[in-house]
């Protein structure tokens, strides 16, 4: 009896040396080990605060590709990514191959059946419905209006005030206020008046920063446990789940008073409509569009429309602020009175800081059938792949040398126009048929902030104010970015 247990547990042992041998052979970088049981999560977890740096040195020695094996049996296991040929590969060429999938869906649980995490037909039909609306010249003007007005009212009064007081301020906390109050006017046709002098709580607002935040925790953890969680409704999966419900209730309360309203009057006004009201009519007389799609549609516009503008004027502002002559030229620029269209200065700067800090640091796709990746790597169906765009726009091979440092000049051509840059490698907005819906709408909105701002007032960082990103699915500042106001003579 004792030989036959000695004999189980000597093969055992030998499956186990055997499993972690191969394991090994995946990947012997030392600035990643594979630990048994434990994976390659406890050096993820030790340099978790500086994960998408950490990643971009991984990827940079392991020629842009990478295998990232987890805790044994978790299933967390990942092909990383960032070399540009692959991205190409993924995003276009063979693009029906990566998708979403459903163990995505289940992480972004919250998103319902929204664009973000569809996938063919149901993709399409998202993709299709919402560029009608998008790329329209009055849905700019439309947000040209809103975003103007908005600053008018309240972000000029809010930074007077903070200069004369002579106060300090968080500027990312006053970018998401201000970005929060632009969405809402734009899908939902109201205003919340989050930014205020007085920095008031609105609770939608809150619960949508919670549930961002706990949507990360769930990339972190093997499914099994937040599945777990969920079900008990404990600890981080409670509190996603309360966040949920606030801004789900302010979501469907908005859409009662928008069906309302619409069957009050239905012909007035069409040039102001917002977004929601757009979707109704479009569907009008051809389908019923039901409280769920519309809830869906809009919190992901919401995700996709609020922080990812938060993050790409936050580190714009911190970037602008250390570059004195970048700022500079952004002035010159910006005396011409050009329109915010030709402004190419301003445009290469912000490209740069979306380059250096894309606002959405990384991609999951899975792969529907086997396939080989021109870098040489293999895709087995199923294979879960991540895709660091935090590395690609840090890629030595494709920005060169000073891939590291903040240089408008490179965006722009020796005629003064901006520089045609592939989607591939400015990744930023994402690449082939999957390209981000809202990226001249982005610009649009960024270069009104960024120009009203930068012309009246002078932007100065708190002295010894910590710098660090944020761990989210969103790319900001985890202590947000504090600074001080003076104004221009
Ligand atoms: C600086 C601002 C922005 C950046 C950097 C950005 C970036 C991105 C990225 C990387 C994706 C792909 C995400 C994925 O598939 O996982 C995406 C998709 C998308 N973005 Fe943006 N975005 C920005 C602003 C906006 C705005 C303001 C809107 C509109 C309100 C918007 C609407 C969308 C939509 C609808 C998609 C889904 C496209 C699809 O799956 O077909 N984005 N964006």
């Amino acid at each position: 009896m004792l030989g036959c247990v000695q004999v189980i547990a000597g093969f055992a042992a030998f499956l186990f040396l055997l499993f972690h041998i191969h394991r090994r052979r995946c990947c012997r970088d030392p600035l990643l080990p594979d630990w048994p049981l434990f994976g390659m999560l406890p050096p993820i977890l030790k340099n978790l605060g500086q994960i998408n740096d950490y990643a971009t040195r991984v990827l940079r020695r392991n020629g842009g590709t990478g295998n990232f094996l987890g805790p044994w049996f978790t299933g967390m296991n990942y092909l990383a990514t960032s070399d540009p040929t692959n991205v190409h590969h993924m995003m276009s060429k063979n693009f029906a191959n990566y998708i979403k999938g459903p163990v995505f869906r289940e992480i972004f649980e919250a998103f319902g059946d929204g664009i973000f995490t569809a996938d063919s037909d149901s993709w399409k039909h998202h993709r299709a419905l919402l560029h009608s609306l998008f790329k329209t010249k009055s849905f700019e003007k439309l947000l040209e209006k809103i975003v103007q007005k908005k600053m008018d009212k309240s972000l000029v009064p809010l930074l007077d005030h903070v200069e004369r007081r002579g106060i300090e301020v968080d500027l990312q906390d006053v970018f998401n206020r201000l970005n929060f109050d632009i969405i809402c006017s734009t899908i939902l046709g109201s205003d919340p008046e989050s930014l205020a002098i007085d920095f008031p709580e609105v609770a939608c607002e809150r619960a949508f920063n919670e549930a961002e935040e706990f949507i990360f925790y769930r990339h972190t953890v093997p499914i099994s446990i937040w599945k777990l969680q969920r079900w008990l409704r404990i600890g981080p999966e409670k509190k996603m789940a309360e966040a949920c419900e606030v801004f789900d209730r302010f979501l469907h309360e908005s859409i009662a008073s928008k069906r309302e309203k619409l069957n009050k009057d239905n012909e007035k006004d069409r040039e102001n409509d917002d977004l929601l009201t757009c979707l109704m009519r479009e569907k009008e007389g051809k389908e019923h569009v039901d409280d769920k799609f519309l809830r869906d549609t809009a919190f992901n516009l919401f995700v996709a429309g609020r922080d990812t503008i938060t993050s790409a004027l936050t580190w714009f502002f911190w970037l602008v602020a250390k570059h004195p002559s970048v700022e500079a030229k952004i002035l010159e620029e910006i005396k011409e009175e050009k329109e915010t269209k030709s402004q190419v200065y301003l445009h290469g700067a912000l490209c740069e800081a979306l380059r250096l800090y894309p606002p959405i640091p990384f991609e999951r796709k899975q792969a529907v059938e086997h396939d080989i990746l021109p870098s040489g790597h293999e895709v087995g169906p199923g294979t879960m792949i991540l895709l660091s765009l935090y590395a690609v726009g840090r890629c030595e091979e494709v920005w060169g040398k000073d891939c590291m440092e903040f240089k408008p000049e490179r965006w722009i051509s020796k005629k003064g126009s901006i520089v045609h840059i592939p989607s591939y490698t400015f990744i930023s907005f994402n690449a082939g048929p999957r390209t981000c819906l809202g990226k001249d709408l982005s610009f649009i909105q960024m270069k009104i902030v960024a120009s009203s701002i930068l012309k009246d007032y002078q932007v100065h960082i708190v002295k010894d104010h910590p710098i660090s990103p944020s761990l989210s699915i969103v790319l900001l500042m985890r202590y947000g970015l504090k600074v001080w106001i003076t104004k221009r003579n």
